[in-house]
């Protein structure tokens, strides 16, 4: 199972840090050719030297992903072709719907939506034109899917995420190029990990059907189904993966 993995390249943006660098560890794992990409150069460097210690084959690209030419420049720059996308750079914004500022809004639509198309437009015009096919996957989130309290603009974000994903997957089917959506539910980070301590973090868990935070090792197995042939019939899905968060009691 994921043996094609082995002469893929994947591009990964956000690697710098929590999912995405954890994302990069599992491509590595599996003999994947990584591109990891980012703003913070030297933290995609640090990660770049473990990978390559561990015999991994592993480039690092500067990427803003609100900034247009940063992202043609970096998806040109990766090197032989892109056969995976993982979409996964993101930012996190709280606060009750009354207060959130438009620069708030901009920022967490402008990364999280448009940063995200522009990225995946970008890679599926260089899968096109070098006639390779290939296969996105869209870091979305289970707070598309269900509303979620304090989180309005990044759970909009997040369902324009998914949406754009089905969009995608009809647009880009005929060259060969997949795209899809994994939506995860709370998982635990070095960024988050103190907040399921606390009493609202473990109400959190309470809530949840299987009483479990996810770890970024449970996402391997469905971020790998999506992305391989493994998953080479499936496009246009949404894939949870969230302890049953989605199907707890009303
Ligand atoms: N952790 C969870 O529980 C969870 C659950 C569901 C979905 N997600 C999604 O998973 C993704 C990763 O989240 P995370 O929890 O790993 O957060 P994180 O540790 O804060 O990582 C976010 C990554 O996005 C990158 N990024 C942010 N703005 C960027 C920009 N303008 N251009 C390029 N890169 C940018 C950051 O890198 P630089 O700052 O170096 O640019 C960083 O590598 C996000 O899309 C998030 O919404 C997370």
């Amino acid at each position: 199972m994921f043996e094609d993995l082995k002469r893929k390249t994947v591009l990964i943006t956000g690697a710098s840090s929590g999912l995405g660098a954890g994302f990069a560890e599992i491509f590595a794992r599996h003999g994947a050719r990584l591109a990891l990409a980012a703003r913070r150069v030297e933290k995609l460097e640090a990660l770049q030297r473990k990978l390559v210690d561990g015999g991994a084959d592993v480039q690092v690209v500067a990427l803003d992903v609100t900034d247009e030419n940063s992202v043609e420049a970096a998806v040109n720059a990766v090197t032989p072709h892109i056969d995976i996308l993982v979409n996964n750079a993101g930012v996190a914004t709280f606060g009750r719907s009354l207060e959130i500022s438009a620069s708030d809004w901009d920022k967490t639509l402008d990364t999280n939506l448009r940063g995200l198309f522009l990225v995946a437009q970008a890679v599926a015009r260089r899968m096109e034109r070098e006639g390779t096919g290939g296969s996105i996957v869209n870091i979305s989130s289970i707070t598309a899917l269900r509303a979620s309290r304090g989180l309005a603009a990044y759970s909009a974000s997040k369902a324009g995420a998914s949406h754009l994903t089905k969009c995608l997957a009809l647009d880009w089917a005929a060259h060969g190029i997949r795209v899809n959506a994994l939506c995860p539910g709370y998982i635990e980070t070095e960024m988050n990990a103190g907040f399921f301590e606390t009493p609202e973090g473990l109400a959190l868990i309470a809530r949840t059907p299987m009483k479990k935070i996810g770890r970024i090792s449970d996402l391997e197995g469905p971020l790998l189904l999506l992305a391989s042939d493994a998953g080479r019939h499936i496009t246009g899905i949404d894939l949870p993966v969230d302890g049953g968060h989605l199907v707890s009691s009303l």
